[in-house]
């Protein structure tokens, strides 16, 4: 096994009615004035949002608000969160969304603490020194961004979609009600679910050497998302399906089941997620049903680097039987992507509503290594010529 740090700092609060305590936590964390950020509306409707407000009202934590965060969050709501946050004078940041509004918070919080462009940290042209106190209330359980170090976002004015990861934006809280995602639609719940397999995924197809309690929680979370996704589709108010796919959502993405696999615990191949981010930043496509289109494509490339370890995935997850290794790694990626199929997401370009040219297969793989200064993934290699290939092959 190798040296690890494992770092998992925020607060849980996992129950029903657990966003009437947002006020309490927001205090308990020393905030006085919070900046209420959501997203396009399903808060509204569900009535949450004056929940949360009461809470607020309740523990005397004043707040300015800010919605209209969309999937994918674009920059230029940050930069308004940024200067709303400094005309308030708001000291805590409290998401009340998914992935998405919890990432354009942490991207608010690095900006209260920069002089600079916030998009610098993104282009990794400087390194975030500080930043503000985050808590969340849950309504998507998909992105793990509640309790992971990474914020992803959308500069729309060049399509590029980029990531930071750092402790400094962890969330001080999460307030986790599974009942709060009974209204997410099937296309969202499903998304959600592959995502969160597919951050399992990213550290379990890493190349590293077999780490037995890390292996099986990660088998163990897969198997259990791949039993509940079903379940949450057809009934979404299944509460314990619901719960299963919540907590599940943080355990896969905040580095539980990378310890052991690298020396910081944040190692993982996470070629799949780069492909993909080049997706959502040119066609703004939904992430979970972009990594669900890729999948198949990348598997069956990377797989002869470590039929072993495809082969162990399609014994101890997915329930194949069969003595090769390499048959059973093929019979394993298909019945991922059966089961991707049995909730309604795309298992190539195509149902994914991309009919891509040869020129945007270009402009994909450029994209993605980074104008080809760098390569991708670890438990196979991928250069610019390989990136393009996997798209190819998943369209
Ligand atoms: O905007 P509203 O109206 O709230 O609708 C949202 C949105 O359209 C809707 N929704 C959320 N909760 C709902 C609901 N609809 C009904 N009922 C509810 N309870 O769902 C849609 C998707 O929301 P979003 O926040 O975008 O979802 P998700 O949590 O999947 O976040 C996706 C973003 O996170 C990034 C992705 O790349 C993407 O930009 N990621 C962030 C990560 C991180 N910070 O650690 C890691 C991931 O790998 C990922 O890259
Ligand atoms: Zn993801």
């Amino acid at each position: 096994m190798n040296d690890f740090q494992y770092y998992a700092p925020t607060q849980v609060v996992f129950c029903r009615g657990a966003e009437n305590r947002a006020g309490e936590l927001v205090r308990q964390y020393g905030g006085t004035k919070a900046l209420l950020h959501y997203g396009g509306g399903s808060v509204r409707r569900s009535g949450l949002l004056d929940r949360v407000k009461a809470s607020l009202d309740a523990s005397g934590v004043a707040y300015a608000e800010l919605g209209g965060v969309v999937p994918n969050p674009r920059l230029s709501k940050v930069h308004e969160g940024i200067a709303l946050c400094r005309a308030e004078g708001v000291d805590f940041l409290l998401a009340v969304g998914g992935g998405s509004v919890i990432d354009s918070c942490k991207a608010i919080g690095y900006g209260m603490k920069y002089d600079g462009e916030v998009w610098d940290f993104y282009e990794k042209k400087a390194t975030p020194r500080s930043s503000m106190p985050i808590g969340a209330v849950l309504t998507i359980a998909a992105a793990g961004s509640e309790m992971s170090d990474s914020s992803v976002i959308t500069n729309e004015e060049n399509g590029k979609k980029r990531g930071v990861n750092s402790d400094l934006c962890r969330c001080r809280f999460a307030l986790m009600n599974p009942e709060l995602t009974f209204t997410l639609p099937p296309y969202q719940t499903a998304s959600g679910c592959a995502d969160i397999i597919s951050h399992t995924m990213e550290r379990y197809f890493s190349g590293g050497e077999t780490v037995e309690p890390t292996d099986s929680i990660a088998e163990g979370l897969m198997r259990a998302v791949i039993d509940a996704a079903p379940k949450a589709v057809q009934n979404p108010e299944d509460y314990d399906a619901r719960a299963c796919i919540m907590w599940a959502s943080s355990l896969s993405h905040n580095n539980l089941t990378g310890s052991g696999r690298g020396g910081n615990g944040r190692v993982g191949d996470w070629a799949c997620h780069q492909l993909e981010h080049e997706l959502s930043g040119m066609f703004d496509v939904t992430h979970g049903a972009g990594l669900a289109a890729i999948f198949g494509a990348w598997a069956r490339y990377v797989m002869p680097s470590a039929p072993g370890r495809f082969a162990r995935f399609a014994r101890n997850v997915m329930d194949v039987r069969e003595p090769d290794d390499e048959a059973a790694a093929r019979a394993g990626i298909a019945a991922y992507e059966a089961f991707l199929r049995g909730i309604g997401m795309p298992v190539c370009l195509r149902e994914l509503g991309l009919e891509l040219t040869e020129q945007q297969l270009d402009q994909l793989a450029w994209n993605c290594s980074f104008a080809d200064t760098r390569t991708i993934g670890s438990i196979r290699v991928l250069t610019r010529e390989d990136m393009r290939e996997i798209y190819r092959l998943a369209r």
